[in-house]
This record gives C-alpha cells, structure tokens and sequence, in this order.
C-alpha cells in the first residue's frame, strides 16, 4: 500500500549543503528530517570505538542492527552520549564512506531510514534516498556542487568549529570519497532518474532552499 505520508529527497555528494538546505526546507514546511549520513557516521565511530575490524562485513552490519543511537532538537546521542562533533570529523566521515558499500551494513539500515516517515512529512537527505530508500517520494532533488565549492565550504565548517583544516587535503579526500561513493557497486552516488539536478555553486543556502520549496509548490 502506498505511504500517504509525504516525503522530499535531497541526494547530492558529500559537502554538497545537502544537510542544512534539508533542516531549512523541513523547517519551513513543518515537517521532520533525516541526516542518512548521520547513521553511516555513527556506525563508523562505534566500529572505532567498539575496536571492530571495518574489513568484517557481517560484524560491521552488526554494529549498525544494534546501534543504540537517539537524535534530538540540539544534536545526537550514542550509547547516551553526546557525539554530534565526533561523527563530523573527517576520519569519521572517511571510514563512514569506506563502511558504505557493504550490502549488509545497508539493508541492516533501511527500515531504521524508513521509520523516519512521520507525519505531516519527511525531508531526507542522503547518496540513495531517491533511489532506494524512499523510492516513491514526491519530489526528488540531486544537489550537486563544483568540488572545490564543496571544499572551501567543508573547510569554513572545520575552522568555525575549532579543527584545523586545509584545504587542499580537502580536495584530495573530497575527490576520493566522491568516486567511491560513485563507483561503488551498492547503491551508487546517482540521480534517480525522476530526480532535478539543482547545482548550487553560484548559490546562496537561502537561493537552494528556495528554489526547492519552489519545485514543491509545483508538486
Ligand atoms: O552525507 P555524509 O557525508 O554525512 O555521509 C557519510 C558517508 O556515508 C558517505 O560518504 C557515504 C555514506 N552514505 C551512504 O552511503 N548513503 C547515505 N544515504 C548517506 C551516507
């Protein structure tokens, strides 16, 4: 039976804006979100912190069935502890995307994902909510950004927060996780073939949430 409750995806690679353009859209319209990538994260830092071998596909997609992880207003917990900051350091986000093709880790993901569909509706961002966990969603956008764009962005993001940060290594990473996240077999980094491709380089955070809540008016 189709889910009646209302889903839009932002799909985009990583540093795209996809995170903060989903929270403004979802703020806007009232409704819940979910940060895919958050759960991809805090699987990597538990394997970290668990000492799991990341090479073990069964053990990994273990650790991500028995994720004791809750998301509030201000941030998330693992295992009742605070750890917003830890899962967006780079080692994190590079082990996040290295975990990702394992079919096991993705399926032992999925229902987790679609849990999120509440009522009155979900933005969810993420590299395969328009392709394969919300496949029927109401609006699909691919939200793609020039790679060093995304670069001076993530690199901005790292010294507000505190962390040193240079920009060509970066890149470099940028780069690399950008063709695993492509080319990997599972659930590749691809725009659903109903999906607008909204490029926003040239754009401002306000700009792209506009023009997405413009594509749902239209909806
Ligand atoms: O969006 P992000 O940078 O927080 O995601 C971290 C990694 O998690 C990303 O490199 C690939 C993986 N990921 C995924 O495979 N599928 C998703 N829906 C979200 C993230």
């Amino acid at each position: 039976m189709k889910n009646s409750v209302p889903v839009i995806t932002i799909d985009g690679p990583t540093a795209s804006g996809k995170g903060t353009v989903a929270h403004r859209v979802a703020q806007t319209l009232g409704w819940g979100v979910l940060d895919s990538g958050a759960l991809y994260r805090l699987t990597a830092l538990s394997v970290l912190q668990k000492g799991i071998d990341p090479a073990d596909p069964r053990a990994v997609a273990q650790v991500a069935e028995s994720l004791d992880v809750a998301f509030h207003s201000t941030g998330v917990l693992l295992e009742g502890c605070e750890v917003s900051a830890f899962i967006r350091q780079e080692e994190v986000g590079n082990l996040a995307s290295r975990l990702a093709p394992n079919p096991a880790l993705r399926a032992a993901l999925l229902e987790r994902q679609r849990a999120f569909r509440q009522a009155p509706g979900l933005v969810a961002d993420g590299r395969d909510m328009g392709t394969i966990v919300f496949q029927d969603a109401n609006l699909k956008i691919f939200l793609v950004a020039d790679v060093r764009a995304r670069a001076q962005r993530r690199c901005k993001q790292l010294i507000d927060k505190g962390f040193s940060a240079n920009l060509e290594d970066l890149l470099a990473d940028m780069r690399e996780r950008d063709a695993r996240d492509i080319k990997r077999a599972v659930a590749p980094l691809l725009p659903a073939q109903d999906a607008h491709v909204v490029d926003s380089s040239t754009l401002t955070i306000e700009q792209t949430v506009q023009s997405i809540l413009d594509l749902w008016s239209r909806v």
